[in-house]
């Protein structure tokens, strides 16, 4: 009987697993879409997340290097930056918003949807 349910654990978590990344691989590729179109934010942060972008050398600070994953802004207080909410956050209102520079531009005018397809792009910027 355990190892039944050892086995239907085992079952469950792998359908879990094979449903959540297609999803995460498609977010990401939906992302870079908007990264690289309307978003324009290759322009600051680089074609591949590098913080090299065009505009990057006149920019003081510099653009986030996503290919670092470090981030620093906490949006939600909870003493943690660089989750998925304080990414969200940081896009859709600008950095000035939660202490950051305003350099950073909010997009609110971008939908939530995509902006959490940037996130799950940013995150597979990360070497
Ligand atoms: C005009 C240049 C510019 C553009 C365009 C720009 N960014 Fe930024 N971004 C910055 C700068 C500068 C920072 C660093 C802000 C700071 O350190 O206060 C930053 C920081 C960030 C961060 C890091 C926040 C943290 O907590 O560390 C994320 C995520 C981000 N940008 C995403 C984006 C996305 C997505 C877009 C496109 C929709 C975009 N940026 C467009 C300049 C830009």
């Amino acid at each position: 009987m355990k190892r039944y349910t050892m086995i239907g654990c085992a079952l469950v978590t792998a359908a879990l697993v094979l449903t959540q990344v297609p999803a995460v691989l498609a977010d990401a590729a939906a992302g870079k879409v908007v990264y690289d179109g309307v978003g324009a934010c290759a322009s600051c942060h680089g074609a591949t997340g590098k913080g090299d972008g065009a505009a990057a050398a006149a920019l003081n600070p510099k653009p986030r290097d996503f290919s670092a994953g470090d981030f620093a802004l906490d949006t939600d207080g909870d003493g943690q930056p660089g989750s998925d909410t304080d990414l969200f956050n940081v896009i859709k209102n600008g950095a000035a918003k939660y202490g950051g520079a305003a350099t950073m531009p909010g997009r609110a005018d971008i939908s939530d949807a995509d902006i959490k397809a940037m996130v799950a792009y940013i995150r597979s910027l990360k070497n």
